[in-house]
């Protein structure tokens, strides 16, 4: 920024040089790309989320992760005692997050399909499932809906990745994929 005005006061009425006219049709071009590119990677993108949206109470959201959890709970773990719920393949499966926890454990079947909803009962938190590195924000008052096929056995880690305050470091929560049984 200068700190003196333009010697010539109609500045904008000069005409574009070369070398500017082309950068400007460069960079032009280039943000089309990078647009087109977000709905491209919708479809040979490996990580993209295809995710709903819809509005949810936490209250709502809280009373319906419990009822999951009530239902189909098989055991504890950790020192909290979190409860691990195997629900039912194919259904709709629930995740909260809140000052500092993910809530409940879940256990999935390997190739089976289910929707993962995520919201959060206090402020905004962040949904990083760890190692495959899928990441999604967690509002309160919203909940994200994802179609989910897991397609490997094993232990996944979810980290809170939106900085929530004291605990955030604290706050992981875990997906278990098994077998189809
Ligand atoms: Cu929740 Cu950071």
């Amino acid at each position: 920024m200068a700190i003196q005005s333009p010697e010539n006061k109609l500045w904008w009425n000069e005409r574009l040089s070369l070398p500017e006219i082309g950068w400007i049709t460069i960079a032009f071009i280039w943000g089309l790309v990078m647009f087109s590119t977000m709905v491209v990677w919708h479809f040979i993108g490996e990580q993209n989320l295809s995710n709903e949206a819809y509005r949810i109470s936490p209250e709502m959201f809280g009373e319906r992760t419990e009822a999951m959890a009530e239902q189909y709970t098989v055991r504890t773990e950790g020192n909290l005692d979190t409860p691990v719920v195997h629900p039912l393949p194919g259904s709709d499966i629930y995740m909260l997050a809140r000052l500092w926890e993910w809530w409940p454990v879940l256990e999935l079947e390997k190739d089976q399909t289910y929707r993962l909803h995520l919201s959060s009962m206090d402020w905004q938190h962040g949904f990083s499932l760890q190692p495959q590195n899928i990441n999604i924000q967690v509002h309160p008052g919203y909940e994200m809906v994802l179609t989910i096929k897991p397609d490997q056995v094993g232990e996944y880690s979810v980290v809170c990745n939106e900085f929530c305050g004291i605990g955030h470091h604290t706050m992981l929560g875990k997906i278990h994929v098994v077998d189809k049984q």
